[in-house]
């Protein structure tokens, strides 16, 4: 049975659930219990064991021991919208599975995409809105652009953007409407079964085309292994990303003094967006389940016990970090573990990080004197996801 919220105070853990996270980490780096609300859960959906990792030590050793802990989880969670996906793999499975999928995303491709496909979308983009001199950077930039980034990555046509976007909104809504979600993935797997067809008779260069293609020793990847990580691209890829973003516009927007700062040097984005990555973690927390009867943080875990691996409560682990609580930019760089540890560690990252930088960059380069409307009361919400929600701005067209 999990323990409910168990400090003694209340804490609104969609508005800011960071106060509940210093609480619990105060205490101990690990404790019996968990930091998502399942008030709403009916009992016998609950884990009979529930833990949960806050520290920074705690969550990393639980992502770098796949020995003691595994993320066969996500079979039962998003797994039955995306199908069996590298996610929920592990041991040798999950590394002949991911070598297989990182042939799509290797350090040739991004530098490549970066001129052709990153930059023009987010120019487009800004071509869109630039003249109104208002737009809210959500609904008109951060959301649309891994979109159409991820859309052009994979070879879709442009006229199906529309329905894709659609579609992958859908399924990343899973967690507020599952039949929607169903419908959604069931779709996108008839559509990606056309593209891998396609494909597999006239090979294009592309990440389906790569997916393909794709060959390790004699081994290839099935149809439904590649539509699967298709759809795990939308989670995974898509959702994190614009609300990563997000963040890091709000948070800039609303610490003017660090805007200007990286408005008069562009080698400040870097770090500012280390800084938003750490300070407003876009997926707060994730889960593992003990493989074996072990030990986390002095706690004796049961075989089977679920652990809550809150890498937001890791990154602002004041034993890591001075000042934890606070958004700086400038301060030393020490690694965040946003992207996790170990075998899972996100295969994402340096398109997450390159996609950013250069939303970023096309930014400033076309506008200015870029001030937040705060009328409408923009606030980072969510548990696990977090990001604004809108980021409504008025601004100067830089001519
Ligand atoms: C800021 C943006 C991103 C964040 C914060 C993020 C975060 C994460 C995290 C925490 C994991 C590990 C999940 C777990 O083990 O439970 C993960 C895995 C993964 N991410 Fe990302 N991600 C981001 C962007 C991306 C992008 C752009 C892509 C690809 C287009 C991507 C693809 C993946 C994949 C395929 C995995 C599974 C890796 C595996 O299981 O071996 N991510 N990501």
């Amino acid at each position: 049975m999990v323990p409910e919220f168990d400090l003694g105070e209340s804490f609104n853990l969609l508005h800011d659930p960071y106060p509940l996270f210093a609480a619990h980490r105060a205490r101990h780096g690990v404790f019996e219990g968990s930091v998502m609300d399942w008030s709403k859960t009916p009992d016998e959906f609950r884990p009979e064991h529930q833990y949960a990792a806050v520290s920074f030590d705690a969550v990393n050793t639980v992502f770098r021991d796949s020995k003691s802990f595994n993320s066969k989880i996500y079979d039962a969670t998003i797994g039955l919208f995306i199908g069996p996906s590298i996610l929920a793999m592990e041991g040798q499975l999950h590394r002949a599975h991911r070598n297989l999928v990182t042939t799509a995303f290797k350090a040739k491709s991004l530098k490549a995409w970066e001129p052709e496909i990153v930059r023009p979308i987010c120019e487009q983009l800004i071509d869109e809105f630039i003249e109104s001199g208002r737009a809210d950077l959500v609904r008109d930039f951060t959301f649309e652009f891994p979109t159409r980034v991820i859309s052009k990555l994979l070879g879709l046509p442009e006229a199906d953007l529309p329905w894709f976007r659609q579609r992958a909104v859908e399924l990343i809504s899973y967690h507020v409407k599952y039949q929607r979600a169903f419908e959604a993935s069931a779709a996108l797997k008839d559509y990606f079964t056309a593209q891998i067809d396609l494909r597999r008779s006239n090979p294009t260069d592309d990440i389906i085309g790569d997916l393909v293609t794709a060959e390790v020793d004699g081994e290839k990847l099935t149809d439904e292994e590649i539509y699967s990580f298709l759809r795990l691209l939308l989670p995974a890829g898509l959702e994190t990303t614009f609300r990563s973003s997000s963040n890091l516009l709000y948070l800039l927007l609303t610490h003017p003094d660090q805007f200007a700062a990286v408005q008069a040097d562009r080698e400040l984005i870097g770090p500012a967006i280390e800084e938003g990555l750490r300070y407003e973690t876009p997926l707060t927390t994730v889960q593992r389940s003990a493989s074996v009867d072990t030990e986390l943080g002095g706690l004796a875990l049961p075989a089977g016990a679920v652990v809550d691996v809150c890498i937001g409560s890791a990154n602002r682990d004041e034993a890591r970090w001075e000042r934890a609580e606070e958004f700086n930019i400038f301060r030393k760089h020490v690694p965040h573990i946003t992207f996790a540890a170990g075998e899972h560690t996100c295969l994402g990252l340096h398109l997450a990080r390159m996609e950013t930088r250069v939303a970023i960059e096309c930014l400033l380069d076309r506008v200015t004197d870029i001030a937040l409307d705060t009328a409408e009361d923009p606030h980072i919400v969510g548990q696990p996801f977090r990001s604004p929600t809108a980021v409504p701005v008025t601004f100067e067209p830089i001519t």
